[in-house]
């Protein structure tokens, strides 16, 4: 039996903002993965999940057409059977890396394979299915595997991580998909663009920082940067009660900064945390109402 994997990814700096344009910072997220197994059919592409999916079914079907086109081959006789702990539409990239999973399991299945720049393309149609908007960072960082420093329609860009760092992550009881957060953000651009613009650039800038304060091992910078990143989409109206109240209870039990991670309005958020603080922000979060809690090293 063959089978591959797909990591979750988070974004750690300048969602939404990088829909218009704005640098942002996202890693591969290994605490949570997508595996594909492949064995033989009765006939054609037979895809089974761990629980029905409409979309999920829609989308890992064309992921197999795409990749079948791209590599001139006819349908094999193959099942394909997913297996995921990434909690779907909680802001961890499950939509793109199922589908990474089960394109890297049907090259391999067929003796094929696809580099990166091609698989990310047609993992980026995906994500279109599943978010109608993407800004491509989802699909980047996961078919990659690295941290990325993504601005939109640039050449991908990778990053040094001077100091390995520790990041609480918490899963919260509910999400907004994406395109609605994506769509609402819209709204109020076009409604306000001179003041909303000047979140994006704001946003942008902090995640220019950020990238500095990574690549020069200051996390206490980089705490403060999280903050100011979660005030800013405040004001993008993508945060709310139990996203700041979780994110004020990580600071209060010792995080260094925190903030909402990916579309918001529920979903999961990130703390930075120093080993002594870890377990007091992970008890705190789960006290405060959240759902799951996850560690997870940065560079380590
Ligand atoms: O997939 P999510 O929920 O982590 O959000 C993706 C990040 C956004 O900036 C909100 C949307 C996008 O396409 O970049």
């Amino acid at each position: 039996m063959i089978s591959a994997i797909a990591s979750g990814k988070l974004i750690l700096f300048g969602e939404h903002a990088v829909v218009y344009g704005q640098p942002a910072i996202a890693v591969p997220f290994r605490g949570v993965q997508a595996v594909v197994s492949t064995t033989p059919s009765d006939g054609g592409i037979v895809i089974r999940l761990p629980q029905p999916d409409e979309l999920a079914q829609i989308a890992l079907k064309k992921t197999a057409t795409l990749v079948l086109d791209h590599l001139k081959l006819p349908e094999p006789d193959l099942t394909l059977t997913l297996d995921s702990s990434i909690p779907i539409a909680a802001g961890f990239g499950s939509g793109a890396a199922i589908s990474t999973a089960l394109a890297r399991a049907l090259c391999q299945a067929l003796q094929r394979s696809l580099d990166n720049a091609t698989l990310n393309e047609i993992i980026y149609e995906i994500e279109k299915l599943h978010h109608k908007t993407p800004s491509g960072i989802d699909n980047t960082v996961i078919v990659y595997e690295q941290p990325v420093y993504f601005e939109r329609g640039q050449p991908i860009e990778s990053f040094h991580i001077a100091r390995p760092f520790s990041l609480v992550v918490a899963n919260l009881p509910y999400a907004t998909p994406t395109h609605i957060t994506v769509g609402d953000v819209r709204q109020l651009y076009e409604q306000n663009c001179a003041e909303i613009g000047e979140v994006f650039s704001e946003i942008g800038e902090v995640a220019r920082q950020a990238r500095w304060a990574i690549e020069n091992g200051a996390p206490t910078k980089l705490g403060s940067l999280m903050d100011r990143n979660h005030m800013l989409l405040q004001q993008l109206t993508v945060s709310d009660k139990m996203l700041d109240s979780l994110c004020e209870a990580a600071r209060q039990a010792g995080a260094v900064g925190a903030k909402l991670s990916g579309g918001g309005r529920g979903g999961n958020l990130i703390a930075l945390t120093t080993a002594s603080s870890q377990q007091n922000v992970s008890s705190a979060l789960l006290e405060a109402g959240a759902h799951e809690v996850f560690v997870t090293h940065i560079g380590a």
